[in-house]
């Protein structure tokens, strides 16, 4: 029987038809409906759908444009005829163009409108520095345009309402990246680690400052402080560059324990492999770093970790390399509560990564939970709040938090949150087993979260979003005359152009466009997972078939490398746990569900996965 299928199927192989051009048409055709509302989209797609049905649909690898030669591309002392740059020029669109088209494996949407942007692409515009203050720049940006851009997330993440009156009334700082969510997370961590140091504050709120201070030397003015402020821990030693160096004083239990002001980073399993080059670039430690080999790990294996977990992820000393994670993909909290309890109790201030849309299953962490649980151990340790001290200020103090929650949502924070709304509208069901994971700026305790515009939303630039807590902000070294404000940004020069194409988009869309946008995110994964289980009934091997709840991913056994390379296939091994017990090496491949992917692509690539040969071993 099945023997007789894959014969069917390189018959119909062979009968090719114009089904690319057809593909692309319905594609674009769907993709301007798209903006206006998701329904119409089935309906345009419906059609073709019918036509793959009755099997008149076979793949066709000829429409894939082949690469730009290295050689043609080769520049010269001389320039190159206008021949050969319009043969480069064409190939190239070719390629790129026929390779978008059945972009399936990446969370990159592929649908986006830059009708209006066009005519700025002649223009060479600058949003170097804070976007909030003036620049010298100022005739040559689109930081008007970049702070309602900033405002409409800060109100969806919760943080801020629009209409701010007053510009002091705003609650949080941010920008629009150059780089995507990588920029945001790295000046996250640069910010968390500085403040978790004890450097100033841009514009701390809750000062501190002994009454006389002018007229007292300095071991004068802190007996005074004592006076009025409980115990103060002479032992405090000052940099010279500014920052407190750190001892824990006044409130804190643990006073002059020099781990204090070390900020230990938690990360788990599933993070982007991002953070741990960020992590080098800081000089930043991770709980492995600091605790391996120096005192015992809290988590004892098998029974402290998720049965998913290999040992192959513990070092020599019993320590995980990073938090573990659920078989979903999502950060195991008990082991997350474990860890970060046996720090705190030692002094240190943590600092968690949370994500939102991991990378390869597209699982969310539930912070909201997370948080919940590590609250009362940080109260308990006196780390929830502290005091410190100034060295600019010998006297001043301010009182902030010891912890930092930061949320990676280079995917989901944009999704995730539309979804949010679809879930409580009823349109879809709440598919998250331990309740919808919230991972705002709702969660008081979240400081800061980054998005990039690029993937969920479609920006042909690479961005991103992010966004802190004001309060937050550490003092920008610097107040550069060349930019005419602050250099709070990560970057110098900052593209503008990007925020030209978020501000175009959310212009045109309404909550409700995007939570329809979201809506048919799950359609798409349940019709991709239909599909693919209907495969899976054909195939003399498993499929793997996997997909965690609530993401846009869907993951298999990887399938030949011309199939992954045509289609952009994200791959990744994982080591998953049998029945039997025992770890196997498994190679998977990822397709994602983003708004561009049409039903038409998805049966088209199944179609594929269908053919003879498609999978290099068929036990
Ligand atoms: C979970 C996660 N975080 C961060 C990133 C990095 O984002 P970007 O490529 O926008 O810098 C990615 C990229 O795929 C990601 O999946």
């Amino acid at each position: 029987m099945i023997a007789m299928m894959y014969l069917q199927r390189l018959i119909l192989s062979q009968n090719r038809n114009n089904f690319w051009q057809k593909l692309n048409k319905s594609r674009f055709n769907g993709q301007k409906i798209n903006l206006r509302g998701v329904r119409f989209v089935y309906r345009a797609q419906e059609k073709s759908n019918i036509a793959i049905k009755n099997g008149r649909i076979a793949s066709d690898k000829q429409h894939w444009h082949p690469i730009l030669p290295k050689e043609d591309a080769k520049l010269s002392d001389g320039g190159l005829s206008f021949e050969q740059r319009e043969s480069v020029w064409n190939q190239l669109h070719s390629h790129l163009f026929s390779y978008q088209s059945a972009f399936l494996g990446f969370q990159i949407n592929q649908s986006f409108n830059s009708e209006k942007t066009k005519l700025f692409m002649d223009m060479a515009i600058n949003n170097d520095g804070d976007p909030f203050s003036a620049s010298s720049l100022d005739a040559m940006n689109t930081k008007v345009m970049e702070c309602a851009v900033l405002d409409y997330f800060a109100k969806l993440w919760g943080i801020q309402q629009s209409n701010i009156s007053d510009e002091k009334e705003r609650a949080y700082w941010g920008y629009i990246t150059s780089m995507g969510s990588s920029e945001g997370s790295l000046l996250a961590l640069l910010n968390a680690r500085d403040y978790l140091a004890g450097m100033p504050l841009n514009s701390p709120t809750h000062n501190f400052e002994c009454p006389h201070a002018d007229n007292k030397d300095e071991s004068e003015s802190h007996k005074v402080f004592n006076e009025h402020h409980g115990t103060v821990n002479q032992s405090q030693e000052f940099t010279k560059n500014g920052y407190v160096s750190a001892k824990n004083y006044g409130f804190a239990s643990s006073e002059g324990n020099p781990n204090n002001f070390t900020p230990v980073v938690f990360f788990a399993q599933d993070c982007h492999h991002g953070f741990e080059k960020a992590l080098r670039v800081l000089q930043m430690k991770s709980f492995g770093d600091i605790g391996s080999g120096k005192f015992p790990c809290p988590l004892k294996y098998p029974n402290d970790y998720p049965s998913s977990f290999s040992d192959e992820f513990i070092d020599q000393n019993g320590w995980p390399r990073a938090v573990p994670v659920e078989e979903d993909g999502s950060i195991s909290i008990p082991c997350l509560v474990k860890l970060v309890t046996s720090f705190v109790s030692r002094g240190y201030p943590p600092l968690v990564i949370f994500t939102c849309g991991t990378t390869f299953k597209g699982a969310n962490d539930n912070a909201q939970a997370a948080i919940n649980e590590l609250v009362p151990i940080l109260k308990q340790h006196d780390m929830y709040e502290r005091r410190v001290y100034s060295s600019e200020h010998p006297i001043k103090s301010d009182v902030r938090n010891g912890f930092w929650f930061h949320i990676d949502g280079a995917l989901g924070g944009a999704q995730l949150r539309f979804l949010e709304m679809a879930i409580n509208q009823g349109l879809v069901r709440n598919m998250f087993p331990d309740g919808f994971p919230v991972f705002d700026f709702r969660i008081p305790e979240v400081k800061s979260l980054v998005m990039s515009l690029h993937k969920w939303f479609g920006c042909p630039v690479p961005s991103s979003v992010f966004v802190m807590r004001k309060m937050d902000q550490v003092k920008p070294l610097k107040n550069p005359l060349c930019i005419g404000g602050l250099d709070s940004t990560l970057s110098g020069s900052r593209g503008g152009h990007s925020v030209l194409f978020m501000w175009d988009l959310l212009s045109k869309m309404s909550y409700d466009d995007f939570r329809d946008m979201a809506v048919r995110g799950v359609e798409m994964v349940a019709f991709s997972m239909m599909k693919l289980q209907e495969l899976q009934k054909e195939l003399p091997f498993d499929l793997w078939l996997s997909h965690t709840p609530g993401s846009l991913f869907v993951y298999f056994r990887q399938p030949n490398q011309d199939i992954v390379r045509r289609y952009c296939l994200g791959s990744k091994l994982l080591k998953v746990k049998t029945v039997g017990g025992t770890f196997e090496d498994r190679i998977y491949s990822q397709i994602c569900l983003m708004p561009h992917v049409t039903e038409n692509l998805v049966l088209h690539f199944i179609e594929e996965l269908r053919a003879p040969g498609a999978f290099s071993v068929q036990k």
